[in-house]
């Protein structure tokens, strides 16, 4: 997406240095830094601290984990001649890799991927190279996703549009949660696709966009993305997306996910579920935007299989931000003594969702709809 007239990516493959080089997420919106991960160590850290986030980034950033195994063990030569040894450590890195965050399926998913195709190489370079075009080439499709996702999402938001063109106020009202944006994905977003797509079809939109304690991705990085692509935006606190709901300020709900089950269940950032339910007694649509990398298609009970991350409690306890010399910096809120509890993620029960907006198409929270659109998956 266009930053300041610039083509920008959260994550790229840099030939010079043979590297991926992420944005520091951390430190946006006040300042853009690129760090490079140049090993296994450097892209979990990259993960866990949150320098990459959003489930489609997490698993691009895992993807080129598995190339980075190779990548800096090209001079051991005990691994380079022993294919069995060499197996063995590209198996347990990604073990450790797919540890670093445990809610979104899509880290699995991506350093999986490469990783099936690399054990299957025979030779250390081929190894090598497989796992970069791989990664690669997940990139680019995860990009064409984003991309279907908008086209297809923006007719909800046309259809919105379309009944209120006899209203004084034509504007469509989108609300979102945390970022599902180009910086969660890698280009156009899963909950913003659509928004990017309406807007530049010249529907006036006009999206509220919750903070997201305790990390502040919607205040941060989503009203950032909004306001570089001229979208307009108010960002609101997280508990205010009921009351303004209850006042008819609210058309559409966006989100995305960072897991779904086959039956409908979705796990996002927490505060979803309450937005949900808000937009249920409020009879307004609730939809959630995801790539099929996003579904697990191993599960039924999101509420019981999937796994929801608990952060350190200090990330509630002290309020961050960049102090002039632009690094981060914090303020303790709470009393020094009082504990805090930091879950992550929490589930919105397929229920309480309108339906899905994917790359292949539109379909409501049901299995078989949601098989309909992915047929291959029926026996899984
Ligand atoms: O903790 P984060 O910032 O990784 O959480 C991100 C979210 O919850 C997003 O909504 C989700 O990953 C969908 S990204 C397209």
């Amino acid at each position: 997406m266009k930053v300041d007239g610039n083509d920008m990516r959260p994550i790229w493959f840099d030939n010079k240095t043979s590297t991926a080089k992420v944005i520091d997420q951390r430190k946006l919106p006040h300042k853009i830094e690129i760090v490079d991960l140049p090993t296994v160590d450097h892209v979990i850290m990259a993960i866990k601290e949150m320098l990459v986030r959003g489930a489609p980034l997490i698993g691009a950033t895992g993807a080129f984990g598995v190339y980075t195994i190779l990548f800096e063990n090209r001079d051991n030569t005990n691994i380079k001649n022993n294919t069995d040894q060499c197996n063995n450590l590209i198996q347990s890195e990604c073990k450790r890799l797919k540890n670093a965050r445990p809610t979104a399926i899509n880290l699995a998913w991506g350093v999986d991927r490469v990783m099936n195709h690399v054990l299957k190489e025979q030779g250390y370079d081929a190894k090598m190279n497989a796992a970069l075009e791989e990664a690669c080439f997940i990139v680019e499709e995860e990009a064409e996703n984003c991309k279907n996702i908008g086209e297809h999402g923006a007719s909800l938001i046309e259809e919105v549009s379309r009944k209120k063109q006899n209203l004084t106020d034509k504007t469509v009202n989108i609300l979102t949660h945390c970022n599902a944006g180009w910086l969660a994905t890698v280009e156009y977003g899963t909950a913003t696709a659509p928004m990017y797509v309406a807007f530049d079809k010249g529907i006036d939109i006009h999206v509220w966009v919750d903070e997201t304690r305790p990390l502040n991705q919607g205040a941060r990085l989503t009203a950032w993305e909004l306001g570089k692509h001229g979208i307009k935006h108010t960002v609101i606190t997280d508990n205010a997306g009921g009351h303004i709901m209850q006042h008819g300020m609210v058309d559409l709900v966006i989100v995305g996910t960072d897991r779904t089950t086959r039956t409908g269940d979705v796990a996002n950032k927490i505060g979803t579920y309450l937005k949900a339910l808000a937009a249920k007694d409020n009879n307004i649509p609730f939809y959630v935007a995801l790539p099929s990398s996003t579904f697990d298609w191993s599960i039924k009970d999101g509420l019981a299989e999937i796994p929801i991350e608990e952060r350190d409690p200090d990330e509630i306890r002290y309020i961050q931000g960049l102090d002039i010399n632009g690094k981060i910096t914090s303020v303790l809120v709470p009393p020094e003594q009082s504990p805090a509890a930091n879950h992550a993620f929490d589930v919105t029960p397929a229920r309480l969702v309108t339906g899905f907006v994917t790359e292949r198409g539109i379909c409501k929270a049901l299995e078989s709809d949601i098989l309909s659109l992915f047929p291959e998956q029926f026996s899984t």
